[in-house]
């Protein structure tokens, strides 16, 4: 039986921003459990909800040794859908109202963190062969592991892989600082290890210092390692390509099921999803504030908003979208206020057709995934992407641009061969999305068969973890072999 360990700064049902969360929440279930013992260890956040507080019982309590401090940690623990997940306690660090602060304070909270972990394999009686490390917070581990813990004997035989989430998120503060809270070697803080650009960096000691680096699709594999994708790491990427692979998320098939979905209350599979979502539909329509009509083309948006997400390019020609008969919109998220702001004075401008609710909800989440007809996801650079996959497994095409994780997931509609899960488009450009948005349209108004076989398509594929788990597993048996 090999042991792993995730290390993530979030995973559900705990605490979650994004997609990040859902991964290391869902990965963990489908590992074939004979052969792998896979454990989650998170940090106890005081905005995690309090009826998860209350299931967390005390393992152990030591003193984690950071520069010339030493800090309290507290381990504690819970089961979730038969994973064991660790908790790693410090009211200074973790407290607050979200799980991120500061960069200046985030980079000494995760440096603490990640020693933390190390230090508690030992009290918690779980030696890893393993330590599976996510995004930047994490970054830190293989750093340590390499330089100070390596030096101990039960720390010897652990190997690491370090797998970017979003490599936008680097983790990058002061040099002098980071060299006084973490205590680490002087040769860490080179070319050769985590300095970048006159910076620390945490996700680059991730790159650098683990045994293998996965990132989230394959072709997000390849974009980082380009001037364009790579946020200044694609040279440090293209030097260590070799022990970089793509592989792609999937999605929660339990969680995520339009035949047993909670939060939704009609419920179907691709042999009665019309009827079915046509009566999700109204009650979306209805949710929202919105006139009912079940032949008005609904768009949804789930979203971080970020730029990211490609909000710019929605900003370009909403007016005119809007300005159409028969349309719809509803969007639910929360981020950056300009984002907000300008989905608000759309509300207000045209309340019969958009409805935009600030905020992060499952239930509203769930219902426009399941009621919407179309779902829209422009991108600018997109590692995997969940909601695409959520959007098809829920009978709603997806609108894409052709990047990262959903260029490698929605398959764009083929007039002439009947072919096709969503709608995609290359550049970033707004006319460009407006054509692709116009061409499902009319697809929508005009074609209502081939409509419908595109929708169940898109719900026949497989975005189960099923595939990716086979290679995370054939990945942990090559690094144990190194
Ligand atoms: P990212 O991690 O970049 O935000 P992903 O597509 O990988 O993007 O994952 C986003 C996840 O978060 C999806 O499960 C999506 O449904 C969910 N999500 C995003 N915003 C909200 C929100 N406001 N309310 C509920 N769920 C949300
Ligand atoms: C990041 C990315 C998103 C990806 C998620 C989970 O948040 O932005 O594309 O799906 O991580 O890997």
């Amino acid at each position: 039986m090999k042991k792993i360990l995730f290390v993530s700064s979030e995973a559900v049902p705990f605490i979650k921003t994004g997609g990040l969360a859902d991964v290391t929440g869902s990965l963990p279930k489908y590992f074939n459990h004979k052969k792998y013992d896979v454990r989650v260890i998170l940090p106890k956040y005081a905005c995690m909800e309090e009826q998860f507080k209350q299931q967390l019982e005390p393992v152990t309590e030591f003193y984690v040794e950071l520069g010339w401090r030493k800090q309290y940690a507290g381990i504690l623990k819970a089961k979730a859908d038969g994973i064991q997940y660790y908790f790693v306690d410090n009211e200074f660090y973790f407290a607050g109202s979200r799980p991120y602060g500061e960069i200046y304070q985030d980079v000494e909270k995760f440096a603490f963190f990640s020693k933390a972990v190390l230090d508690a394999l030992e009290n918690i009686g779980f030696l890893p062969d393993i330590i599976h490390c996510h995004d930047w917070q994490t970054g830190l581990i293989p750093v340590f592991l390499e330089k100070v813990y390596k030096k101990r004997d039960p720390y010897k035989q652990i190997r690491t892989i370090f797998s970017i989430h979003n490599i936008r998120f680097q983790g990058r503060w002061k040099l002098p600082e980071v060299k006084d809270v973490t205590g680490l070697p002087e040769d860490v803080f080179t070319a050769e290890g985590i300095e970048s650009y006159g910076e620390s960096n945490y996700l680059k000691g991730g790159i650098v210092y683990s045994d293998a680096v996965t990132t989230v699709s394959k072709s997000y594999a390849m974009e980082i390692m380009t001037q364009q994708g790579g946020e200044g790491l694609d040279g440090v990427l293209r030097r260590y390509g070799f022990k970089l692979f793509g592989i792609v998320n999937g999605i929660d098939y339990e969680a995520f099921n339009p035949q047993t979905d909670a939060y939704i209350p009609f419920h179907y599979t691709a042999k009665n999803v019309l009827a079915q979502k046509k009566k999700n539909k109204q009650k979306l329509q209805e949710a929202s504030n919105l006139p009912k009509s079940g032949d008005t083309f609904l768009i949804g948006m789930v979203s971080r908003m970020s730029f990211q997400k490609g909000f710019d390019l929605i900003a370009c020609m909403m007016e005119e979208f809007l300005a159409k008969e028969q349309v719809q919109v509803v969007v639910l998220g929360t981020g950056e206020e300009r984002y907000e702001q300008m989905f608000c004075y759309f509300a207000e401008k045209y309340p019969d057709k958009i409805s935009v609710k600030i905020g992060y909800s499952e239930q509203d989440a769930h219902l426009i995934y399941a009621g919407a007809d179309a779902f829209l996801m422009p991108s600018l650079f997109e590692p995997c992407g969940l909601s695409q996959l959520i959007a098809m497994r829920y009978g709603t095409a997806p609108i894409v641009r052709e990047t990262g994780g959903l260029k490698d997931t929605v398959e764009p509609y083929n007039k002439f061969t009947q072919e096709g899960t969503g709608f995609s488009f290359a550049n970033f450009d707004a006319k460009e999305m407006t054509e692709i948005l116009y061409s499902a349209m009319d697809l929508y108004n005009t074609q209502k068969r081939n409509w419908n076989d595109l929708l169940i398509r898109g719900m026949n594929q497989d975005f189960s973890w099923s595939g990716s788990v086979e290679e995370y597993e054939k990945l942990y048996e090559n690094v144990c072999r190194i």
